[in-house]
């Protein structure tokens, strides 16, 4: 796919077929996810692979937002190794952008995908045994698409660039 069509066709899946989804695919998932600019490069992101049914039923756990996935990832930052500067830690964008290279190539890849964040910190940090220091940023379930998935109507309602753009 060419960039632009990946940008265009990127859209929150919210029903999933159960097929699995290719080792090879993931691979290339959290090669994405490597390349991603983090600040001072010291990527602090810790990326958890959850396919197995005994991870997926924690995340059912802690989540209403799985929407059938057969694998998610689990993507987290270490407040410990991310950039800071006086109060300023970039742990939670440097994990964002990681994420956001990762959702674009698995749209590239044809898988759906989506950015969940209806979850509760603490609760994830106890299900999967995190240190404190280790913050769950977002939820990725990945899998293809169900034939009868439905469009988010968010999905085309972006606010015009007048109302969000400055030019100075
Ligand atoms: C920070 C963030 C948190 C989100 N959390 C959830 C969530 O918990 N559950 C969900 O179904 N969608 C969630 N979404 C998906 C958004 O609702 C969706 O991306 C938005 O409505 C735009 O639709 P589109 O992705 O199809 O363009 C989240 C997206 C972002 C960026």
């Amino acid at each position: 796919m060419d960039f632009e069509t990946v940008i265009k066709n990127r859209t929150a899946i919210r029903k999933f077929k159960g097929d699995k989804v290719e080792k090879s695919k993931i691979t290339k998932i959290l090669k994405a996810g490597r390349l991603a600019p983090t600040a001072k490069d010291l990527q602090p992101q810790k990326i958890y692979v959850i396919e197995s049914e005994e991870a997926l039923s924690k995340i059912d756990k802690v989540t209403p937002c799985r929407y059938g996935a057969p694998i998610c990832l689990l993507i987290c930052s270490d407040k410990n190794i991310a950039w800071k500067n006086n109060d300023y830690s970039s742990y939670e964008s440097d994990a964002a952008i990681v994420a956001t290279h990762m959702l674009l190539e698995a749209t590239n890849l044809g898988l759906g995908n989506i950015w969940v964040r209806h979850f509760d910190i603490a609760e994830v940090q106890k299900e999967f045994n995190l240190p404190s220091n280790v913050v769950p940023i977002c939820l990725m379930p990945l899998g293809y698409a169900s034939d009868d998935y439905k469009e988010s109507p968010l999905h085309n309602q972006r606010k015009e660039l007048s109302e969000t753009t400055i030019y100075l």
